[in-house]
């Protein structure tokens, strides 16, 4: 691919900060827009310690149309990932309209002013929450779509504003990217999760569980109709993810159009095994117990990757045992 500037809206969070090594290390110029909500400045030195170069970095919110404008028009950018947004379930249901200020408004704010800066090309990082309970699995991209709480129908918001973008304007080149279930760190331990209060998804509970910051993992249910009674996911290296992103960049370039694609490993992994493997690849033990099943959580997920095969050429690399040393690496460098 070309090099060019990309605009990372988000790029100091989890999933932002991994691509945006990536795409400096890949040679292009960055900007980061990210107000901070959810995420530490301190990110944008520790991107520049790992590749050497350093995002141009603004504090701001993706519902400023103008600041937007004023960046799309002040610098050559030609293409946008946009990773900002709220993502927390059970927050959501608490604070709805947070959830579709920031993440559907967000949105709007965003398309708005890159049409009206002429720039016509966007990854927006969609979730496998789009498709609610599967009737099976693995997902591919044209199973049916439902939302159970306000934060997946912000993302099935979103994706629909973009194909009624995409149809108004077909000059649009959109990637709409369907992310299971990210995990893991950068290999430097020096940028990883760091969700503020207490975790919602499995991998940063357990990490902190097992260095004594929290009390026992709960293990949500183990009476699902699954091997071991416990959830099946698809978890997927932030690395692998990262590198998703700048493989749909490189597909839009070549292939104008809106292409939905699922990221994931297309492997199920349950709970239980996420312990086991944590356990024996860093030789610890994770605390936890069996509880009841939580409300709204369903028993198997896991992606169909071929379409993100064929058209993207692109495909995870990372195992689970890469997934839990690097968690745990991460963990433990926060800890000093
Ligand atoms: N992590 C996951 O499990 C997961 C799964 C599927 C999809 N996603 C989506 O991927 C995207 C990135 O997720 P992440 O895990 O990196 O989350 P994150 O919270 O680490 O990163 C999101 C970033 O957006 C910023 N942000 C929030 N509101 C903003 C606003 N109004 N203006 C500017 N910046 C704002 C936050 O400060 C944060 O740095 C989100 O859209 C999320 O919904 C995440």
């Amino acid at each position: 691919m070309d090099t060019s500037t990309i605009l990372v809206t988000g790029g100091t969070g989890y999933i932002g900060s991994h691509t945006c090594i990536l795409l400096l290390e890949a040679g292009h110029d960055v900007i980061v827009v990210d107000n901070l909500r959810n995420s530490d400045v301190a990110v944008i030195d520790r991107i520049e310690t790992i590749c050497g170069r350093r995002p141009l970095f603004i504090e701001g919110d993706v519902r400023d149309t103008p600041l937007l404008e004023d960046i799309l028009s002040n610098h050559p950018v030609t293409a946008v990932i946009h990773f900002a947004g709220l993502k927390a379930v059970g927050e959501s249901v608490s604070i709805p309209l947070d959830y579709y200020s920031t993440n559907v408004g967000g949105s709007i704010s965003l398309l708005t002013a890159m049409q009206n800066s002429g720039v016509h090309t966007l990854v927006f990082s969609s979730s496998c929450t789009v498709y609610g309970d599967p009737a099976s699995v693995p997902i591919r991209e044209d199973f049916p779509r439902s939302a159970t709480n306000p934060y997946g129908a912000s993302k099935l918001m979103i994706e629909d504003i973009l194909s009624g973008l995409h149809t108004s304007e077909p000059g649009w080149q959109i990637a709409r990217l369907r992310y299971f279930n990210p995990v893991g760190a950068h290999e430097s331990g020096l940028i990883g999760e760091d969700p503020i209060g207490t975790p919602n998804n499995l991998m940063p509970y357990l990490t902190q569980a097992t260095a004594g910051l929290r009390g026992e993992l709960n293990v949500f249910g183990s009476d699902y109709e699954t091997p071991d009674g416990t959830g099946v996911r698809d978890y997927i290296h932030v690395a692998d993810l990262a590198n998703g992103h700048v493989a749909a960049l490189d597909y839009l370039e070549k292939q104008p159009g809106m292409v939905t694609v699922n990221l994931g490993t297309g492997n199920g992994v349950s709970v239980l095994e996420v312990i086991r493997t944590f356990e024996a690849v860093n030789q610890c033990k994770v605390p936890y117990r069996i509880v009841d099943r939580r409300p709204g959580d369903i028993a198997r997920c896991w992606a169909d990757t071929r379409l993100a095969n064929d058209l993207l050429g692109w495909k995870a690399l990372h195992s689970l045992e890469d997934m839990c040393r690097d968690s745990w690496r991460w963990q433990q460098s926060q800890q000093g």
